[in-house]
């Protein structure tokens, strides 16, 4: 195994550290919330009734934009809108969604703007810093993309070539880190608005490569002929939704929402209606 897989992988392992800390502990971290009441029921939002989640709709099967109604009329659709709009549901609230760049989602929930960021967001350690997260609802693959024809058919062959990523994303974090720990350097990685963008850079031939979340990397092979994705995967992920720091109360209610949607099977038919080759 080469030394970046084992870099990103011991990231990993801090992930899920972490996750594990901040998981199913359940009520123990905050002694003043009602051991078991009726969530939504004494939950403070933004706007009261209101649950805003800041994301970034161009993040295809996740979130993006419809061309009509969108789901339940929201205007947008996608596996995190889905979830959402069942979130909401348990908790009492109703869903607004509010569209923006992936910088901005994060930062949203930071400077109370949004309740929550729900954006395919994988959980960091650097992230961790500055806002809390649910238990995750997903898992996530940093995959490398490239024309049929490229010659880089490892992650190897990424030194020395210029690799898009979406701004502000894991996929752009990795990827400039220095050489020593598992990066190509900053010089090396361009930070594209959005995956869309990265994908029409690599096209133009102004990126060798894009690193992206597999997910989306799925799409935007599928609509762009001559593209195809590496089999080595980059880092392996875990996507959950981001509160505001110490906001247990929220952190909570949807822990609960969560795990609900989990034991009924509602997340995984949301996931399996637009990732149907996930259901092995
Ligand atoms: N999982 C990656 C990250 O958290 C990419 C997420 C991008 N999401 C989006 N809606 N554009 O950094």
């Amino acid at each position: 195994m080469n030394k970046k897989f084992l870099a990103l992988l011991s990231a990993g392992a801090l992930t899920a550290t972490l996750l594990a800390g901040c998981g199913s502990g359940g009520n123990t971290e905050s002694s003043t919330a009602e051991p078991s009441g009726e969530e939504g029921a004494t939950l403070t939002t933004i706007e009261s009734g209101k649950l805003i989640m800041s994301t970034n709709a161009q993040f295809p099967p996740y979130e993006l934009v419809s061309d009509g109604e969108g789901y339940e009329g929201t205007g947008y659709e996608g596996i995190d809108v889905e979830i959402a709009y069942a979130l909401a549901q348990k908790l009492g609230l109703e869903l607004v969604i509010d569209d923006m760049d992936f910088d901005g989602a994060l930062l949203a929930v930071q400077n109370g703007k949004s309740d929550m960021v729900m954006a395919g967001v994988t959980v960091n350690e650097e992230r961790l810093v500055n806002m809390d997260f649910t238990d995750s609802y997903a898992n996530g693959v940093q995959v490398v993309i490239v024309p049929e024809d490229s010659d880089i058919q490892t992650i190897e062959d990424l030194e020395g070539k210029k690799i898009g990523t979406q701004r502000g994303t894991t996929g752009y974090i990795y990827c400039s880190d220095t050489p020593e720990n598992g990066g190509y350097g900053e010089d090396a990685v361009t930070g594209y608005e959005d995956g869309a963008t990265a994908v029409q850079a690599l096209m133009n031939g102004q990126a060798d490569c894009v690193v992206i979340d597999n997910a989306p990397a799925q799409e935007y092979v599928k609509a762009n002929p001559g593209l195809k994705i590496l089999d080595t995967e980059f880092a392996n992920e875990d996507y959950a939704i981001g509160v505001a720091k110490g906001n247990t109360a929220l952190q909570d209610a949807l822990n609960t929402a969560l795990a609900e949607l989990q034991a009924d099977g509602t997340i995984q038919s949301i996931i399996d209606k637009y990732i149907p080759a996930e259901a092995e």
